[in-house]
């Protein structure tokens, strides 16, 4: 396995947050404080923002976005087309508005949405088969930190999605340990690299095209800590998103560090 995925991505999770006005006045302060700041030369090419709002209100960010290097993503998709599956949304209807991303089985709907691997699986698949780049978020307990079976657990439920994913399409895995979501505890990036690269160097791993995302209270103070570890290429943020000023901040820096060359990969080969 070995990737090329050009510029590392910071993508921007709201959850259940905002209303019309609050995604309106967020969104233009984080275009205009980036125009402002010069930085969207550097968003088309050294760091990709993708911003996540809730559905209702994805057309409006597109609009927001135009003329901007700005990217639109969703926290979550059916795997069907369409019909008879109320509340349900497709990756087709995804695309029709405007997004390119999807994040997928978020600990969040893991827990209080009893999605299973097999849904994540089949919803990534679906996102591959329609050219949305899907987002698969993974991530263990504390008990299970503590127990020291991390790799082990979070190893065994990106196979349990991956087996329904054909084999060489390109996915985003977000470990996200569950203990430090929201948390202001975020994990040690040399840990996370650590974690990452051994994931990255798993044979059962090699017949998918993986790239390696943190997530969990990433802020401005630390975000150069991950985005500078070879095998992190993305961060994914919650809380930072929400905070136009902060989340400015933060990417100024990932703008500095990702300009740095690195080896991004560092997998057998
Ligand atoms: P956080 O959330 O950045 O607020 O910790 C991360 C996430 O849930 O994806």
């Amino acid at each position: 396995m070995s990737g090329s995925w050009g510029p590392a991505s910071l993508i921007c999770n709201w959850k259940m947050n905002g209303a019309i006005q609050k995604v309106q006045r967020t969104l233009h302060e984080l275009r205009d404080q980036l125009d402002e700041k010069g930085l969207f030369s550097n968003l088309e090419r050294d760091l990709k923002i993708i911003v996540c709002p809730p559905y209702p209100y994805l057309s409006l960010a597109k609009q927001i976005f135009i003329g901007t290097p700005l990217h639109l993503g969703a926290q979550d998709m059916d795997f069907r087309d369409s019909g008879a599956f109320t509340g349900a949304v497709s990756g087709m209807m995804l695309e029709d508005v405007g997004c390119n991303t999807v994040i997928l089985g978020h600990s969040e709907r893991r827990e209080f949405f009893g999605e299973t691997e097999e849904f994540v699986g089949r919803k990534a698949a679906k996102a591959v088969e329609l050219g949305l780049h899907p987002i698969i978020c993974v991530g263990e307990s504390s008990q299970v930190n503590l127990a020291g079976e991390t790799k082990n657990f979070v190893l065994n439920q990106i196979l349990s999605s991956l087996q329904f994913v054909p084999s060489g399409s390109k996915l985003t895995i977000a470990y996200e340990p569950l203990w430090a979501i929201g948390s202001g505890r975020s994990a040690e990036a040399e840990d996370v690299q650590n974690l990452l690269e051994a994931l990255a160097r798993e044979p059962d791993l090699q017949d998918h095209i993986l790239e390696f995302c943190y997530g969990g209270s990433v802020g401005p103070q630390n975000i150069g800590s991950f985005l500078t570890q070879p095998t992190i290429n993305s961060v994914l943020v919650g809380g930072l998103s929400l905070k136009p000023q902060d989340l400015v901040r933060a990417i100024q820096t990932a703008v500095e560090v990702t300009q740095q060359p690195k080896n991004t990969w560092k997998v057998a080969s």
